[in-house]
């Protein structure tokens, strides 16, 4: 299974607080940490220690961060198609609270320059199985990198994180769409203005009828997988302790391609994948930061030889 990520990494810049606060409010930290992170960054390194053979597209400024970050990938086994850009590498200004909820405010820097793909690049995305793609970087690029795949048969992966408006011709090229509930609920409806917000079921439904499969991701609840013409699923997801969720969704979209079958869609079996990833996800959620916290095939199968899912309705 040979798999590229084209996104974002950025230099995390984390600040343990009691609670996050809310407009106009400062509060004390408990606890600050620097660590690599950004959504493709953490999904190709995921996918890597999942067991797929990963290259990442990226752009990366030529400062210390971006340093640490290619060490770090290069350190994770990651084939480097990675740009260096005249911008700082992209910064992640991150709270993680005592229920280890999070926010986010990511500066994009470097992450802004990945577009224009070239020639040498395209035929990357085309050698691949998969291409997985996040919303962090240009959503042009995004799109052009959707369409040279899907002309070439490479099975392409959207992250549709964090959320913006996207062109429904976007989504006509992606042929497995993973989101939270409420980039599940912001895409549908703003698909069909006329419609009520409601359930994920419902959303997922809607952007069903696009793209062939999508995942819903519920949290601790679990995960949704909703195929065209198909009765949803509902998978449970395990009861842990979580002590940081950040990356915890990048870690199930790394873990969840590199669990895909090699001949993409044809023989997949997203539900397979999908468990696979739920069990990569409650790991990471056990342990601070992005990418330090993302497990190894062996952990990920251990965890999953010693625990039951929790089973929810
Ligand atoms: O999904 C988590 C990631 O979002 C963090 O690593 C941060 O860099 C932001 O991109
Ligand atoms: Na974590």
């Amino acid at each position: 299974m040979t798999v590229i990520v084209v996104g974002s990494a950025n230099l995390d810049r984390v600040c343990r607080v009691e609670r996050i606060p809310g407009p106009g409010e400062t509060v004390l930290a408990t606890a600050s940490a620097e660590h690599c992170g950004g959504k493709g960054n953490n999904q190709v390194i995921a996918a890597t220690r999942s067991g797929a053979s990963a290259s990442f597209l990226a752009a990366l400024g030529s400062d210390e961060a971006g340093s640490t970050l290619r060490r770090t990938l290069d350190d994770a086994g990651v084939t480097s198609l990675i740009r260096t850009s005249d911008a700082p590498t992209g910064i992640a200004n991150i709270t993680v609270d005592d229920s280890a909820e999070n926010s986010i405010v990511v500066s994009p820097g470097a992450n802004a320059a990945l577009i224009d793909l070239t020639e040498a690049e395209h035929a990357a995305i085309r050698a691949a199985d998969v291409l997985l793609m996040q919303l962090e970087i240009p959503v042009e690029t995004v799109i052009a990198a959707a369409e040279v795949a899907s002309a070439a048969g490479t099975y392409v992966v959207l992250n549709a994180a964090p959320i913006q408006r996207l062109p429904e011709r976007l989504l006509r090229h992606v042929d497995l769409l993973i989101v939270n509930e409420h980039e599940a609920a912001e895409l549908a409806y703003a698909l069909q203005s006329d419609r009520q917000q409601g359930d994920p079921r419902e959303a997922a439904a809607i952007l069903a009828g696009i793209v062939p499969d999508v995942i819903v991701t519920l949290g601790a609840a679990g995960s949704l997988i909703v195929s065209a013409g198909a009765s949803p699923l509902k998978l449970p997801s395990y009861s842990v302790q979580a002590v940081d969720t950040t990356g915890a969704g990048d870690t199930f979209c790394g873990a969840l391609v590199a669990a895909l079958d090699a001949d993409g869609a044809a023989v997949r079996d997203l539900v397979e994948a999908t468990s696979f990833a739920t069990a990569a996800a409650a790991l990471s959620v056990q342990s601070a930061g992005a990418v330090s916290s993302i497990p190894s095939l062996k952990e990920t199968n251990d965890f999953r030889d010693q625990h039951e899912h929790i089973t929810t309705s």
